[in-house]
């Protein structure tokens, strides 16, 4: 997500804030700001600088008015509520500009606070859930900054990691975190508070790591950690040993590698705030009546590469949960068709980076033939975002890695959200079932880690399989398209030649690839045609072709068949779907790696392609 940086000791702040939000521009951001307490005359008051552009420009301001002072605090921001502007941007302020916050993560609850203390007659200026702390922490003030934050902490859903101070407590710096990351570091009579240890590496390799639910109370003697309630935490203090290139990757080798461990946070990330215990999906950027979204009795939805895969498995659990015709369909063909698109199609364009051209000029032409269109994407205010209806942002943070790995979990669980709401809608689904979707989903983040948690077991046989120079990944029903994804992140990272088939196609013509050299990797999850799967399999093993298969926890019935397994968390279909799918992810990336590739940069390939 974004980056935060704080400082407080006996230097100058602004420039450590300048140097560290550009150790943090790695991380992909749109505007930048800093907040430092200048104090004179008997006087103290807050500096703010912001850009709504890059830190260059922030650091340009910055040298033509320096603000003077020793406290200070300062953000890279990722836009998730309200476009990358000025006024958006971060540090926030309360309504008389004493208390001054910086964030990453998302607030739930937000919109319900905000609405509590307007009627108290708060006022904001900006669109973001951020500023809702500030006030908060106003409306607590008493004269204790500490306890008003922690009271305000206490109201507050969702994740976060926060730096911020209080001109009425001006040697005083406080961090807190809840599912978010937030380290405090220790120099010699000073100490910073950062999202990421990049930002602080050159200053100080004495790191304390905060806990879940914890903060930090930064002063000239040194930090004191504590519970939200105030519960004081023993301070786990830790060395790091990192360059700056390996603290960017957060001691990961690749950035790809480091985006397959975020995983776990970026499904959270896409239904946080979205779904109640009982399955209601409430998207606020696309709020939607019921009554409209049963005007739509076809959906269509279109993408490019890796979000053409994510939106097959949306048009699979669209169909099969809300009982609505759906088509995932490749934006550079469709394009070029005549589309029997009309006023009852909604279009659904997923794109990481809301850039794809073919998926843009897509959405022009289903809006011109009178569909509502919906945007999913990981970038607020991009051209998918503008141009459509309505966009539904994953709140994965940036992507660095060429090959989508993150935002391709966030793309499952966000329409996974999306059949649910039209499920819904359209009155097609029951109560008990809405409930065990919305465990299922709930319960995606910890079970992804646990494939994590198996990366040493999937490395041995990506490094077993590595001699080999062609694969066949094969699924059936969900698990097609996780099958067509496996081959895609594999030959575009490693270089080698992988295709992907359906189980019942694999007999009309693939199967003649097959010899004891070409190997099947087949995924014989959970799902509807799980028996049929198996049934593939020993046709394959007919044909002396090796058979890696990814099977779920506890299902041994093809044990003695194939070669090997990789055995994921049992779970229902369209959870196992996004499990498997990150276990090909690790498979693809340590293949890759075997091999020497460029990983992060795999050749003739872009991140985003926004040419025809
Ligand atoms: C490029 C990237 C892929 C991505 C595709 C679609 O080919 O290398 O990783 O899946 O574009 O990108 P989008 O931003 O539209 O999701």
């Amino acid at each position: 997500m974004c980056g935060i940086i704080g400082y407080l000791g006996e230097r100058q702040a602004t420039p450590i804030l300048m140097e560290s939000l550009k150790r943090l521009e790695y991380r992909g951001y749109d505007s930048a700001g800093v907040a430092v307490i200048e104090t004179g005359d008997g006087t103290r008051h807050t500096s703010v600088t912001k850009s709504e552009a890059k830190v260059d420009l922030l650091i340009a301001k910055l040298k033509e008015n320096m603000p003077t002072g020793t406290v200070g605090i300062g953000h890279t921001r990722w836009a998730t509520h309200g476009k990358p502007t000025i006024i958006n941007a971060h540090p926030h302020a309360d309504c008389h500009g004493r208390i001054s916050v910086v964030h990453n993560g998302i607030i739930e609850n937000f919109a319900e606070i905000k609405a509590e203390l307007e009627s108290l007659g708060h006022e904001f200026t900006s669109e973001t859930d951020t500023e809702v702390v500030p006030h908060l922490i106003e409306q607590y003030y008493k004269g204790d900054f500490l306890l008003a934050v922690r009271k305000a902490l206490q109201r507050i859903k969702g994740a976060y990691a926060l730096a911020m101070f209080s001109l009425d407590d001006p040697e005083l710096l406080v961090g807190a975190r809840l599912n978010a990351p937030l380290v405090v570091g220790i120099g010699e009579g000073e100490y910073f508070i950062a999202s990421d240890i990049t930002a602080i590496i050159p200053y100080t390799k004495k790191v304390l790591i905060l806990g879940e639910g914890e903060m930090a109370a930064v002063t000239p003697l040194g930090p004191e950690g504590s519970t939200l309630d105030g519960q004081p935490v023993d301070a786990k203090i830790v060395h790091v040993d990192w360059d700056v290139a390996q603290a960017q990757k957060g001691g990961f080798p690749h950035f790809m590698l480091k985006e397959i461990h975020e995983t776990p946070e970026a499904a959270a990330n896409a239904f946080r705030g979205r779904m109640t215990d009982d399955g209601l999906v409430n998207f606020i950027e696309f709020a939607i009546s019921d009554d409209h979204l049963r005007r739509y009795h076809d959906v269509r939805l279109l993408g490019m590469g890796t979000s053409l895969h994510a939106a097959m498995l949306g048009e699979y659990v669209i169909e099969d949960w809300a009982g609505i015709r759906a088509r995932a369909e490749d934006a550079s063909e469709f394009r070029y068709r005549r589309p029997t698109i009309t006023d009852e199609t909604l279009t659904v364009v997923i794109t990481q980076s809301g850039e794809t051209a073919d998926t843009l000029v897509g959405l022009h032409q289903a809006r011109e033939r009178g569909s509502l269109t919906l945007a999913i994407t990981n970038v607020v205010a991009s051209s998918a975002a503008r141009d459509s209806d309505g966009a539904i942002y994953l709140h994965s943070g940036p992507e660095i890695g060429v090959a989508s790995t993150k935002t391709l979990v966030a793309h499952l669980v966000t329409q996974y959200l999306l059949a649910l709401r039209l499920a819904t809608a359209h009155g097609r689904v029951s109560l008990e079932r809405r409930e065990e979707l919305a465990r299922g989903l709930r319960e995606l983040p910890d079970k992804i880690r646990r494939v994590l948690d198996n990366s040493t077991d999937i490395a041995r046989l990506a490094h077993k399989y590595s001699r080999f120079r062609n694969f066949m990944f094969v699924g059936r029903g969900i698990n097609h398209a996780v099958a067509l994804e496996g081959a895609l992140k594999l030959k575009e990272i490693s270089y080698l030649h992988a295709e992907g088939s359906s189980g019942g196609e694999l007999k009309h013509g693939p199967i003649a690839l097959l010899d004891p050299d070409f190997p099947v990797v087949a995924v014989c999850t959970e799902s509807s045609t799980r028996e049929k799967m198996a049934s593939t399999v020993h046709e394959i093993v007919a044909r002396d072709a090796p058979v890696l298969a990814l099977v779920s926890e506890g299902d041994g019935s093809l044990d003695d068949i194939v070669t090997d397994q990789i055995v994921i968390p049992a779970a229902d279909e369209a959870t196992s779907a996004v499990l498997s799918t990150v276990a090909l992810q690790l498979f693809a990336y340590h293949v890759a790696n075997e091999l020497g590739r460029d990983v992060d940069q795999p050749r003739n390939l872009a991140k985003s392609v926004t040419v025809e």
